[in-house]
């Protein structure tokens, strides 16, 4: 009898304990991740770039605020965020407190879905089998305040890409922004933005929520050479010694996170893109296992070409 009962509550205390992990442990160990980019003109200065992205920040995680205030002391000259940072209506104050001395800085943004849609429960293991895509197709209205959260931070000076084209100063660098609105829900305008990059800017960057492969391509197209997306959390949930299972969009899942070329093959006109696996998870989900939330400190270096 003893030993029929062994294996299943094995099992159920093994998995208690994963759950347990994945929910207190990994969630709030936080990983900076650092590579080195060689995008920029013969002879021009190291600038780092700060990418962070998929906060999903509700109020009160104080450890997540704390550690991305600390991210100041690495004196980024330009922040990135990819969106989804607030899952919460009333985030707002709680993720421009986690900013904090980041907004004084040069910075960016663009919105992700959960910046307009307030999270609702989903069983984990469907994304599986299909994206969180048509989740969205009858919330019609947006009930998060991702205008008051767009509002706060262009007031701070970051520029609103979300299907705009911009420019900032960046270091000593004049530099060129594309971006768009989330694909995940339909709101990318690439039209808006799309045509040959400015040649006269030391540097172009396309900035998105979602890698979606065909925007990838439109950028790369017209001449972006830094790609920036998160979306995917890294896979969220992991397989030890194997990766991600699963993307939540097209990209597949070898470029679910990290540095890579785009197009995949590389090549002289290949874009570099870089995918944040994410600080956060969605509240209803707040599991992170074998994919630590992390925040990217890319510096950017002198081509040898
Ligand atoms: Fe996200």
């Amino acid at each position: 009898m003893r030993k029929l009962y062994a294996l299943p509550l094995g099992l159920i205390g093994a998995g208690a304990a994963g759950i347990g992990y994945a929910s207190v442990i990994e969630r709030n160990w936080f990983a900076l991740r650092r590579f080195e980019v060689p995008v920029l003109p013969a002879g021009r200065q190291p600038i780092k770039i700060l990418h962070l992205s998929d906060a999903h920040l509700t109020p009160g995680r104080s450890r997540l605020i704390n550690w991305v205030r600390s991210l100041d002391a690495l004196e980024p000259d330009l922040v990135v965020n990819t969106g989804d940072s607030i899952s919460h209506a009333d985030a707002v104050p709680s993720f421009l407190d986690a900013l904090g001395p980041l907004l004084d800085r040069p910075g960016v943004f663009v919105y992700g879905s959960n910046d307009l849609y307030a999270p609702i429960f989903k069983n984990p293991t469907r994304y599986l089998w299909r994206t969180s895509k048509s989740d969205y197709k009858k919330r019609r209205e947006p009930d998060l305040p991702y205008r008051e959260l767009g509002a706060s931070l262009a007031a701070a000076g970051w520029l609103d890409l979300n299907n705009r084209i911009g420019r900032l100063k960046v270091g000593e660098l004049d530099v060129e922004f594309g971006g768009i609105d989330d694909s995940h829900i339909g709101r990318d305008r690439y039209d808006k933005v799309a045509g040959p990059v400015d040649p006269r800017a030391d540097l172009n960057i396309g900035v998105m929520h979602s890698p979606e492969p065909r925007n990838l391509d439109r950028f790369a197209a017209d001449g972006y050479k830094l790609l920036l997306a998160g979306h995917t959390h890294g896979g969220q949930l992991c397989v030890p010694l194997y990766g991600a299972l699963v993307t939540n969009c097209g990209i597949e899942p070898a470029r679910v996170k990290g540095l890579h070329r785009h197009p995949a093959a590389g090549g002289p006109d290949a874009a570099w893109l870089h995918v944040s696996a994410g600080l956060g998870t969605s509240p209803k989900a707040p599991v992170r296992f074998c994919c630590r939330p992390e925040a990217t400190l890319l510096t950017l270096v002198s081509h040898s070409g």
